[in-house]
C-alpha cells in the first residue's frame, strides 16, 4: 500500500483541521496516511520511506513560519525527486506559503507534484463540506501520483 506523509504546521488550528480532512481523503483513495509534527522530523531519514509528501502551511506575514522553513531545508537532503507533493494551507487574505512550499517541490526538489497546484483554503471555509471535498479531491490527486 502506497504510504503519503502529512506534515503541517497550524498556530491556531485551521491547517490542523485541513490536514486531517487530506490524511481522510488519503485513506479513502485507499493509501496509508501518517501524519508528523514537523517538530518531529529530527533528520532527513524521518522523511525517507514515503511514496508521497503533502506539506501543510498557514501564511503569516505573506511567509511561512520558520518552523516549515527549517523543514525544507532539511528535505533538500532527503532524496524526494520523483515522489509525489503537493502543499495546502488556511489563510485569510493573500496564501503566500502553500504557493511557496510548491514551488518549492517542483522547482527545487523535482517532485513530482500534483496538477492541481497547491490547495489554499480560506479560513472562514475550513470545514465547509465544499473544502472538506476540495481537500480529500486534493490528497487523492497526490495519492494517484505516488
Ligand atoms: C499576525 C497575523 C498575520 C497574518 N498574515 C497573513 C498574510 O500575510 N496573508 C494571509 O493570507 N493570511 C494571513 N494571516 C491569516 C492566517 O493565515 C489565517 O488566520 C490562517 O487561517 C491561520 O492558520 P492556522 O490556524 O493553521 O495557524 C495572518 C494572521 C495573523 C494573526
Amino acid at each position: 500500500m502506497k504510504k503519503i506523509l502529512v506534515t503541517y504546521v497550524s498556530l491556531n488550528g485551521h491547517t490542523a483541521q485541513l490536514a486531517e480532512y487530506m490524511a481522510e481523503g488519503i485513506r479513502i483513495a485507499g493509501c496509508e496516511a501518517e501524519e508528523k509534527k514537523p517538530t518531529d522530523i529530527k533528520s532527513p531519514n524521518d522523511l525517507c520511506g514515503y511514496d508521497g509528501y503533502l506539506f501543510g502551511c498557514p501564511t503569516y506575514h505573506r511567509d511561512m513560519p520558520q518552523t516549515m522553513k527549517s523543514l525544507l531545508f532539511m528535505a533538500k537532503n532527503a532524496g524526494l525527486e520523483g515522489k509525489a507533493g503537493g502543499a495546502f494551507g488556511s489563510y485569510t487574505h493573500s496564501g503566500d506559503a502553500p504557493k511557496s512550499i510548491f514551488d518549492t517541490l517542483e522547482h527545487v526538489f523535482k517532485m513530482k507534484v500534483t496538477s492541481l497546484g497547491s490547495l489554499n483554503v480560506v479560513e472562514d471555509k475550513v470545514g465547509t463540506q465544499e473544502y472538506i471535498k476540495a481537500c480529500h479531491d486534493y490528497a487523492k490527486s497526490v495519492c494517484e501520483a505516488a
